[in-house]
């Protein structure tokens, strides 16, 4: 970041800090490097112990940190895993051998990440709504993180789709927060992934999610601008625009990609140098298959890519179950579906 020394009213006030445009862009196009995508391993402690509790393997800190270090250490995963999103706990958890794991990542290249954002939580006066909290000291917790190493940022913000949701309140105050994150992050130089994600739980229609996530959108990059963060710098991570999980008729992963393109080409700027997709609870093989349909589809502006969490571990944490004999199996699966969803980033699955 570049610090200027700034006057007003005749009188030294203060210092601007101004962001590195051509460092996040060059951060932002490492991220989104051809064929490669972004391991999301930021599941907070209550996340991390539903996907442990599911395979039985007790959520310690400990265990949670041989999980991550059996995913890191994938040999040769930097081929198609340009980035990773550690969550607070893991970006101060070192390897065996005693490396932090950010260092650990550089190393073989690839670049660390940080989950920034302080959950989800109930927003008052909306009932069945969330707002996600964690602006208070954001800036110092920033200065913290890169000094730990991390390059770029995430903040997930809950959008549900219902008969009467989401309501503006909701939106706005989720835009808002999302933008301010970004501009703060952008700030210390660090990538905001901005991430809008609206739910797939529930019942309704695909154009009903069309409809919403078109909104969401519209409402998300008016509120980027406003509060003038830098569109090359960022990257936005995105839901399908996908029926309700309970919604009886289902859609093709054809259906998906067209839909979720032409709500994207509505509203999305083309300046935005990437979308990287949130696996939302859908299978590995129908989240890498929805990639490929899009990345099959013409005249895209923007690199479409995957950060998914998992749809990217579900069959590695299946063969770990916590077993230092499965490391070797674990790691295999693994690197299997970042290739394939590697090959998706093309249309080549
Ligand atoms: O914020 C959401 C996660 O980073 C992505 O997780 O692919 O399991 O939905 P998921």
């Amino acid at each position: 970041m570049n610090y200027f020394s700034c006057s007003c009213n005749q009188k030294m006030v203060d210092w601007i800090i101004v962001m590195d445009k051509a460092k996040l862009e060059t951060r932002v196009h490492r991220l989104i490097f051809e064929g490669k995508g972004i391991l999301a391993a930021d599941e907070s402690t209550g996340s991390i112990k539903k996907r442990f509790d599911s395979v039985g393997v007790a959520s310690t800190p400990e265990n949670h940190r041989l999980y991550r270090q059996m995913l890191f250490t994938t040999p040769n995963i930097k081929n198609f895993i340009s980035g990773v999103i550690l969550f607070d706990e893991t970006i101060r958890q070192n390897t065996d051998g005693g490396i932090a794991f950010p260092d650990c990542l550089a190393k073989i290249g690839i670049t660390p990440g940080i989950k920034v954002d302080m959950g989800a939580k109930d927003m008052a006066n909306f009932p069945g709504e969330k707002i996600t909290e964690g602006l208070d000291s954001l800036r110092e917790r920033l200065s913290d993180y890169v000094n730990l190493g991390a390059e770029f940022t995430k903040w997930r913000a809950v959008i549900k789709i219902d008969k009467d949701l989401p309501t503006d309140g909701c939106i706005y105050a989720n835009c808002e927060a999302l933008a301010r994150f970004a501009a703060l992050s952008q700030e210390q130089d660090m990538v905001p992934i901005v991430e809008p994600e609206v739910l797939m739980e529930g019942s309704h229609t695909l154009e009903r999610s069309a409809e919403v996530s078109k909104r969401m959108m519209k409402n998300l990059f008016i509120a980027l601008s406003r509060h003038r963060v830098y569109i090359k710098g960022m990257l936005l991570k995105a839901s399908w625009v996908h029926p309700g999980f309970d919604y009886p008729e289902k859609s093709d992963s054809k259906e998906i990609a067209k839909t979720t393109l032409r709500v994207f080409k509505e509203v999305l700027p083309d300046e935005l140098p990437g979308v990287v997709f949130l696996s939302g609870g859908d299978s590995p093989e129908d989240s890498t298959d929805h990639l490929d349909k899009l990345n099959e589809l013409e005249n895209i502006p923007w690199k479409l890519s995957f950060s998914f969490g998992r749809a990217l571990q579900e069959p590695a944490l299946k063969a770990w179950v916590g077993k230092s004999e499965n490391i070797a199996h674990a790691q295999q699966l693994f690197y299997e579906r970042a290739r394939l969803n590697s090959l998706a980033r093309s249309g080549d699955y």
